[in-house]
């Protein structure tokens, strides 16, 4: 028998379990191979409309998610809110419903609100795939990344991964916690007080100020933005972009002064010279082009896969 996801909507890694994990990577796999033909083509959705709406900002997410659909044949609209009529006044239901009037099966929406995707999938008729609903989750961001561990280095169980910088404001971090843990790798998270959440020991992960530190634990380092438009314009959570880069950046003489050599990952945008040094972001222990390569290979199987379930259910 075919093998199935046991979701109806992508909302978050947190409702996953590893089996959908393995299932979703072995497909992307199969969507690589695919991806590396002449025809980078297969007409398995051609049945299917899917609108991308997005609310807030994005370049590769929304060109990826994209891409992955057109790869698969399925019909595309897409939306971005600064062009639309929420600027007028119009609600999230209405400007949704008025979309899935025009026959739209799946929807994939960036957020500002956390919560938000999950609020649309107990509204509307449509399988909704979450790429960033505030600082809540990004589900395939995270399955891309493991994914891309898994690639580099054979597995993810057993693995030590750090995930650096603004852990508070960041969707990236929480998601990759709940899937590298499904996948039974160790996780540790390290930045500077202020931006680490309190409590998040409770979701078994260690935490450390100390990079480097982290870094001699570590076989991946996952190197966060500041999320700027997140945080509170009030507070002020370092001295300054400076002093966060000296002691939480990573450059070259910190990578090299390590006993091994890490992997690096990064999901973007990057800030170069904040969070990670352009030498570094180059470098050939460097995998953050191969987690871009990688994310429409992930977004092929996630969809795919929530077309294949959706279509089961309607039988
Ligand atoms: C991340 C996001 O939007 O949460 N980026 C992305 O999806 N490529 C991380 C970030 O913005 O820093």
């Amino acid at each position: 028998m075919e093998k199935k996801l046991s979701v109806d909507h992508l909302l978050g890694i947190k409702d996953l379990t590893k089996e959908d994990i393995e299932l979703i990577f072995s497909q992307a796999d199969e969507f690589k191979e695919v991806l590396n033909r002449p025809i980078k083509k297969v007409p398995s959705l051609r049945d299917i409309t899917v609108a991308n709406l997005f609310f807030e900002n994005s370049t590769r997410t929304r060109l990826s998610f994209e891409l992955a659909e057109k790869r698969l044949s399925a019909d595309v609209v897409n939306f971005s809110a600064s062009t639309s009529s929420v600027k007028k006044g119009e609600t999230l239901i209405d400007t949704v419903n008025n979309i899935l009037a025009m026959k739209v099966d799946m929807v994939v929406m960036r957020h500002s609100a956390p919560g938000s995707c999950l609020f649309l999938s107990q509204h509307i008729d449509a399988a909704i795939v979450n790429a960033g609903d505030g600082t809540h989750e990004h589900p395939t961001q995270a399955l891309l990344d493991a994914y891309s561990i898994r690639e580099k280095l054979g597995s993810v169980k057993g693995k030590k991964v750090v995930i650096v910088g603004d852990i508070t404001h960041s969707r990236v971090a929480i998601s990759n916690i709940y899937c590298l843990q499904k996948l039974g790798a160790q996780v540790m998270v390290c930045g500077p007080t202020t931006l680490i959440p309190r409590h998040i020991e409770k979701m078994g992960v260690l935490v450390e100020h100390n990079l480097m530190k982290a870094l001699e634990w570590c076989d991946v380092a996952n190197m966060l933005r500041i999320q700027l438009e997140r945080q509170d314009v009030n507070v002020s959570y370092f001295p300054s972009l400076r002093e966060y880069s000296m002691q939480y950046g990573l450059d070259k003489k910190k990578l090299d002064s390590l006993s091994k050599k890490i992997v690096v990952m990064h999901p973007g945008p990057i800030n170069r010279g904040v969070e990670i040094t352009s030498d570094v972001a180059d470098s050939d222990q460097s995998i953050i082009l191969d987690q871009v390569e990688n994310g429409v290979a992930i977004r092929m199987a996630v969809i795919y896969l929530l077309a294949q379930r959706r279509r089961g259910t309607a039988e």
